[in-house]
């Protein structure tokens, strides 16, 4: 057993019954046990109805530390006699702590006066008065304790906030991946925000446990009030702003206006005692400190006492807190802070006005910006984005943050792997074959072979090498409103591209095939009907080709198409062209860049939506969660004939640190169930947006496939206008919501929806209800 793996005493009414009598001189009439972390606590009663706790710790409880919890009492009672404090009561040979043995065990025994009254947590409604009073006390507390010491003070307490790294052990007790994610980020947040600053923090001796049950109220005439505070075995030494952290974790759990009550808690607080800027600016972290302390608790608890409900109390407002916090802007919560202490908040950030004029003398305007106002964005959580002022932004737009913006599990696999060594693949190193043998498990078995590059612009550049060497032609085809990426060869392949603003058309070598736009296209409907038309054309340019002797690199085609509008291909277009494509001599490259990696729910790739199976598969965005990675997969046979004498190397592509985030991605996909929540939210989503549609005639289509979904506005549902000016409207108003999207299409109005994949059923529900409001308020 380790240091904190205590063990409460688990004693019966019948072995403690003679105990009050034997060492206090107690006579007990009635014995009651009472809830108790550390100690079994016990209501005595004696004979003249007097209410006495009896508590029995363990002899893993120190004496030392038994007596520094009895100082204090005493201390604090002397100093705030206007409170009560339970005073610990003298044995029958004067001592304030006994010493028994029951069945061979050793045990300590304090006998405490009863505070009575009613607790905190009695009250179904704290008024903001009350949260206000448990601020002053606390601060006043921590006033008389300011140079206390005792050498009991000094000890390891897992709920101590000091001690939240010891958590991270116990993680491995969450059953649920999605809640070990969260906790797991709040401590990632910890190391690298809190403990580099812990030196400069105060340290004293704290009372450490300000939560509703140990606060005891009164009432006097009409007015209740605070009357003192019971349960001193969470008392240690530690850093002074864990006081008003506990208490503030407790309160907000309680409290339904968060920030109303945190406001009014730590300004009492601070009134009494006030705190410092450092303190202030790790306060929000030691909070999710806490949190993660009480659930990684209550998990592991599960695991060795499954029949201790006490320590599962708060367990689930915790939970809510948890989810909550992480909702929200640190930034927000910083300014409030200092507020509420009376200090005006400095900025850590440049300022948005110099950034911007930073850009506009080093950058070229080709660089774009998103939004009429910029956003400067500073922090991600999971699906959230924090801009510098303190505001949140739900991300309804970021697919290649994947599995959630700052996900633990792939900033600890970099770091990790950036501190042991980062090379190039002229060497061997594991980090390679173990992220592309989980690579290459997810496909097809005859895609066996591996290229790692550095972004989905190179593996489709590096596809069209592979193809072109293999068939030894010059002939592409392409499907309007692809985009495939930023390099010269890729500007010439992508009509989103050469078709576009500043484009100079298709070079002679490209050929296009017409969106097979199930909505707006040539021929409409899901059926492989329109397939079958499309695939038709697809022939014509084909036998066009052959006919005038000119030989078939391939087709490179997204498997649902991302800039021309959230475009679902209809049923099996792909396999038809494909077997074309395949018949001239051409190879089929399928640019997953946008949709694999699980995003569309029903499958991994989305090849498989189609049921096609390409030659070349090109992966980037989603594949290492934000950090630059692509792939792309192929055959042996593509992949041997490569090897001309000619070598290809690539600096970064393929770095045992980008492995280690690519590993990352696959596991927590797999972990998190990413995929099967992609289904079941991108269901639920779409459903939602359906019946928002019903009475929304702005809404043309609402398309999708697991969280990709598309919302193509129109002026007029018959004549399919695009309402290109209406969806710029849109995604502005959904920003001053607190909400980004974005819009794509050759008019620019369809609304794309693909956040991470970690986005919840009330997201989803949110972006509808904002986006309700949004178009009405555009009649
Ligand atoms: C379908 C598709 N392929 C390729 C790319 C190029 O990827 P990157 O910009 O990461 O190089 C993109 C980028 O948007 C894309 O959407």
């Amino acid at each position: 057993m380790t240091i904190w793996e205590y063990r409460k005493p688990a004693l019966n009414l019948k072995q403690v019954h003679q105990l009050p009598g034997k060492y206090f001189g107690l006579k007990t009439e009635e014995l009651k046990l009472l809830p108790g972390d550390r100690s079994q606590n016990f209501l005595v009663i004696d004979e003249s109805n007097k209410k006495y706790v009896l508590k029995v710790s363990s002899a893993f409880d120190r004496t030392e530390e038994l007596d520094f919890e009895n100082q204090v009492m005493i201390l604090l009672k002397r100093y705030l006699p206007q409170y009560e404090f339970p005073q610990p009561l003298s044995t029958i040979e004067g001592r304030l702590v006994a010493e028994c043995q029951i069945n061979g065990q050793n045990y300590y025994l304090r006998l405490l006066e009863y505070v009575e009254g009613y607790y905190l947590s009695d009250l179904k409604s704290i008024p903001e008065k009350l949260w206000r009073e448990t601020g002053t006390l606390l601060g006043k507390i921590d006033l008389v304790l300011q140079d206390f010491f005792h050498p009991g003070s000094r000890r390891f307490l897992p709920w101590d906030v000091q001690n939240l790294l010891v958590s991270r052990d116990r993680l491995k007790y969450v059953s649920e991946p999605e809640l070990r994610r969260q906790l797991d980020y709040c401590l990632l947040q910890f190391e690298t925000l809190v403990l580099p600053n812990l030196s400069i923090l105060r340290r004293q001796v704290i009372y450490g446990d300000g939560n509703e049950h140990n606060f005891i109220l009164e009432k006097r005439g009409p007015e209740t009030r605070l009357k003192g505070l019971i349960d001193f075995g969470d008392m240690t030494e530690s850093y002074l702003v864990a006081e008003p952290a506990v208490a503030l974790t407790y309160a907000l759990m309680k409290s339904d206006q968060p920030e109303l009550t945190a406001r009014q808690l730590l300004a009492s607080y601070s009134r009494i005692n006030s705190l410092r800027n450092e303190e202030l600016d790790v306060l929000f972290y030691l909070i999710l400190a806490r949190l993660v302390i009480s659930l990684t608790m209550a998990a592991w608890r599960r695991e060795v006492e499954p029949g201790n409900k006490y320590m599962r109390i708060s367990e689930n407002p915790a939970r809510r807190l948890l989810t909550c916090l992480l909702s929200q802007n640190p930034e927000k919560w910083r300014r409030l802070f200092y507020r509420a202490c009376g200090f005006q908040p400095d900025s850590l950030f440049l300022q948005k006005e110099k950034l911007l004029a930073f850009r506009k003398t080093h950058f070229s305007p080709a660089l774009s910006l998103t939004y009429r106002r910029p956003l400067h964005i500073v922090k991600g959580a999971g699906q959230y984005l924090f801009d510098s002022q303190g505001r949140t932004y739900l991300d309804c737009v970021n697919n290649v943050c994947h599995i959630g913006h700052c996900h633990p599990r792939v900033v600890r696999a970099v770091t990790r792997q950036m501190a042991a060594l980062n090379t190039n693949t002229r060497y061997l190193y594991d980090q390679m074959a173990l992220y592309v043998e989980k690579l290459l498990s997810k496909f097809p078995r005859r895609l066996n072979f591996c290229f790692l590059v550095n972004s989905g612009s190179e593996a489709n550049d590096l596809a069209l090498r592979l193809a072109r060497n293999y068939t030894g032609g010059t002939e592409i085809l392409v499907i309007e409103g692809a985009y495939h990426g930023n390099l010269t060869s890729l500007i010439e392949v992508s009509p989103y591209k050469f078709n576009g603003p500043g484009g100079k058309g298709a070079p002679p070598f490209v050929h296009q095939l017409p969106t097979p736009d199930p909505y707006r296209g040539i021929y409409r409907g899901r059926s492989e009907k329109t397939s079958e038309k499309y695939a038709a054309l697809a022939a014509e340019i084909i036998d066009r080709l052959l006919s005038e002797n000119k030989k078939l690199v391939g087709i490179l085609a997204e498997t649902a198409m991302g800039c021309a509008g959230q475009v679902f291909l209809p049923p099996e277009f792909l396999k038809k062209v494909y077997a074309l494509v395949r018949k001239a001599g051409g190879l089929c490259i399928a640019d997953e860049v946008q949709v694999g990696f699980g995003r569309l729910g029903h499958h991994f790739w989305g090849f498989e939506s189609q049921s096609a199976l390409p030659d070349i598969v090109t992966l980037g965005k989603p594949i290492g969660n934000g950090h630059p990675i692509g792939a792309v997969i192929t055959t042996e046979e593509i992949a041997r004939a490569f090897a001309t004498g000619m070598e290809y190397f690539n600096t970064f592509g393929g770095n045992p640190v980008s492995c280690a985030a690519g590993l990352a991605v696959l596991e927590a996909i797999e972990e998190e169930k990413l995929q099967e929540n992609a289904k079941e939210v991108g269901n639920h989503f779409l459903q939602e947006l359906r019946k928002l549609q019903k009475n929304q005639p702005l809404i043309g289509e609402v398309r999708g496939s697991g969280l990709f979904i598309g919302v193509e506005l129109v002026q007029d549902r018959q004549t399919k206008i695009p309402a290109s000016k209406e969806a710029a409207l849109v995604i502005e108003k959904m920003k001053t919501q607190g909400i980004l999207v974005s819009t794509d299409g050759p008019a620019r109005n369809v609304l794309k929806i693909k956040p991470p994949l970690v986005f919840t059923r009330e997201n989803a529900d949110l972006f509808v209800e904002k986006l309700a409001e949004v178009l009405k308020a555009l009649k």
